[in-house]
């Protein structure tokens, strides 16, 4: 079976209602991402209980401050044993260079991804925070600094994959949130793509949240994503 690039996004409120969900998919069949409320209210723990369960996790906590301070919390992921962790391009070379150094250190190393602007920036905040750029100038400015710091992707809305996947090359991964399964609900999503698209875009692994974790059989959910993935040639 090839690799599973769904990762599911666990957005919930307590440790029990993620493992609940976590025990309603199979591990071999897509990753799990934990971000900062679910880790502030369970942490470590739960972390650790959905890996023996056998899922992949990818912990979104995005690091961002002096290149020490992250380096060590990379270095605490990493021994955590997670699959992927992300910190923000934005915090500079050194804090990058470090963080992908920690990584590297580590005995089984995961994946270090950046994030490059937060899509809930537009031009208008960039500028008030003294950025002369646009958004998507930001993004690729920060992508290619992220490469060349050693980090292994970045995190990016699927509609800049196109652009960044020919910028950047092959092998470097593309993390795209934002995506909804042709039919489904948009929720609070803007600028939203099929998983068809993203991944035709040059996405390596989709971000889905709500459409599979508020599906009556989130399984189901998941796998007719990767039906629609697995056909994206047709
Ligand atoms: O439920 P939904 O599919 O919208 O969840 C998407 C996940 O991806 C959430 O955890 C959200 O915080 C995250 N995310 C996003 N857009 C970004 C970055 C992260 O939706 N630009």
């Amino acid at each position: 079976m090839s690799e599973p690039r769904v990762i599911v996004a666990l957005d919930f409120d307590s440790g029990e209602a993620a493992a609940g969900l976590a025990d309603r998919l199979k591990p071999g069949s897509c990753r799990l991402k934990v971000g900062k409320e679910l880790f502030t209210r369970a942490g470590p723990t739960l972390v650790e209980a959905l890996q023996a369960r056998g899922f992949d996790v990818f912990l979104d906590l995005k690091f961002h401050d002096i290149p020490n301070t992250v380096a060590a919390a990379c270095r605490a992921a990493a021994r955590l044993g997670v699959w992927m962790l992300n910190v923000h391009a934005s915090g500079g070379r050194r804090m990058l260079e470090q963080a992908a150094e920690a990584v590297r250190g580590a005995a089984s190393p995961p994946l270090l991804v950046g994030v490059t602007v937060l899509t809930s920036l537009d031009d208008g905040d960039l500028r008030e925070l003294g950025y002369a750029e646009t958004a998507p100038e930001l993004v690729r400015r920060l992508s290619a600094l992220a490469q060349a710091c050693g980090l292994d992707g970045v995190v990016c809305s699927a509609r800049e994959a196109a652009l960044l996947r020919a910028e950047r090359g092959e092998g470097f991964r593309l993390v795209t949130p934002g995506i909804r399964p042709a039919g489904s609900a948009g929720d609070d999503q803007r600028r939203i793509m099929t998983p068809r698209q993203a991944v035709a875009a040059g996405a390596d692994y989709l971000v889905i949240g709500r459409p599979i974790t508020r599906a009556e059989d989130p399984q189901v959910a998941l796998e007719s994503v990767a039906r629609e993935i697995a056909h994206r040639g047709s």
